[in-house]
């Protein structure tokens, strides 16, 4: 077993430290964020993903946190970089913390191996091995392990991936980086750095095309009477389509596939080649979080002001507290500009929310948000909404109508209650 140094404590780098912990190695987590720190020492987590918690407190005897980087770097045989790649004004990837790491890499002491988990664009791994060269780390080897999981499965999906990709452009790492995993019986691809970069940006962007491709089906849809959940799955029973990332909605969010889309067409852009494809899949996903305010428009009628709009669910999907790019703030925001009074609810991710949207109101429960609103929109399909005593709602909201933007709802239930219900790429009275 090996002695890991995890740098960055969110949710790819917790994810990371307790997997690989749990696998067996030797884990030291490092993050810049003291108070982090110190709540995790303390055994508080700082993020909701389902079974971390108790993941960490399993494998406290393989894993510690610190915020002091020195101790970290020298801990470890391998250090994965897990920092945030957030996105600039100009839409490239912001890499200022991975540099800091590097910049931070103690002179010779030993030879480790610097493994970026971290999203970044293809060439950073160039750069940064450049860099090295330029410093004359000759001890530090480099690897790129670019990291598929998925808030809310993230522990599952560490520990079951469909692969693992690590490369590296020197002799042997990519394979010592991958017997890491070996625990895990796993595929390990390895190839060269800058195809696994680009494997990252390649996947998360094919995803996101698939999600815009059946949002707009869904609206034409709408045009033509057609049900876009009929037409997913008999597209979905094609293998060579499948079922997956078929599910019409009011747009992708989050902190992967908005930023990484982005990226990539910078990146492409950067190196001379428009990649017209991306820039459709990312217009599609804005406009698709504004087809919410058309709808309520069409049965509460032209002026929302003053209209009262319950909003369930804020984070960017279920099982996270994560509201980064997700529909919610558009909408919201969107809604705030029409003159209407907003209220919300989340199970886990109001505290989140209230730092971007202080302006809106919210509520302590589902059913207090819809206390008396004019319509609910579905935003995030926590399965408390999905199994909400919708007759109750319906005698608390002033106007029964939902529109239900992930198609999670049972709308036949709805209709049947009396309410107006209005899906994505759903005829309104089908449902
Ligand atoms: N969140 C996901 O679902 C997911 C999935 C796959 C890949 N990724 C990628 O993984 C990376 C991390 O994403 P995340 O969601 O875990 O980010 P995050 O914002 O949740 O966590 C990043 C952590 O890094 C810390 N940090 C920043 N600079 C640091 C430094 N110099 N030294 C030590 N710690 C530092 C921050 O304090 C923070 O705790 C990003 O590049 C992201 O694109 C994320």
């Amino acid at each position: 077993m090996s002695r890991l140094t995890v740098i960055g404590a969110g949710y790819v780098g917790l994810v990371t430290a307790a997997c690989m912990a749990e696998i067996g190695h030797d884990v030291v987590g490092m993050d810049v964020d003291v108070e982090r720190v110190r709540l995790l020492n303390e055994g508080h987590v700082p993020i909701y993903e389902p079974g971390l918690a108790e993941l960490i407190e399993k494998n406290r005897e393989r894993l510690t946190f610190t915020s002091d980087p020195i101790a970290a770097y020298r801990e470890g045989e391998f250090i994965y970089v897990c920092v945030d790649t957030p996105p600039t004004y100009s839409g490239d990837a912001d890499l200022s913390r991975v540099w800091q790491v590097i910049a931070n890499l103690p002179p010779e002491d030993g030879h480790r191996v610097l493994v970026t988990k971290s999203t970044v664009p293809v060439g950073t791994g160039a750069a940064i091995q450049a860099e090295l060269a330029r410093r004359g780390y000759e001890h530090v080897a480099y690897a790129s392990n670019p990291e598929f999981l998925r808030e809310g499965t993230a522990i599952q999906d560490f520990l079951t991936p469909d692969r693992v990709v690590v490369g590296s452009d020197a002799p042997g790492i990519a394979e010592r980086a991958a017997a890491l995993y070996d625990p895990l019986g796993v595929t390990v691809l390895t190839t060269d750095v800058a195809s696994a970069e680009m494997i990252k940006y390649a996947s998360n962007a094919f995803l996101a095309t698939k999600i815009s491709f059946i949002n707009e089906i869904a609206n034409v849809c709408e045009v033509t009477g057609a049900d876009v959940r009929t037409v997913a799955h008999g597209m979905g029973l094609d293998r060579r389509i499948g079922p997956h990332f078929l599910q019409a909605g009011i747009g992708y969010g989050g902190s992967c596939f908005p930023k990484d889309v982005s990226a990539l067409k910078q990146l492409a852009g950067n190196s001379g080649y428009h990649f017209q494809l991306l820039t459709a899949v990312l217009e599609v996903n804005e406009l698709q979080k504004r087809r919410v305010v058309g709808k309520l428009k069409r049965h509460l009628g032209d002026s929302l002001r003053g209209l009262r709009v319950a909003l369930l669910g804020l984070s960017f999907k279920p099982n996270t507290d994560d509201i980064r790019e997700a529909s919610s703030i558009v909408l919201a925001s969107r809604l705030l500009a029409e003159g209407v009074d907003v209220v919300a609810f989340d199970p886990v991710a109001v505290e989140n929310t209230k730092a971007v949207l202080p302006t809106i109101g919210y509520a302590d429960s589902a059913m207090e948000a819809l206390e008396g609103a004019d319509a609910c929109v579905l935003v995030t399909e926590w399965p408390e909404f999905v199994h909400l005593d919708w007759a109750r709602a319906k005698e608390t909201m002033r106007r029964p109508v939902i529109i239900d933007g992930r198609n999670a709802l049972d709308g036949k239930t709805l209709l049947g209650l009396g309410f107006t219900y209005e899906g994505v790429g759903v005829p309104i009275t089908a449902a």
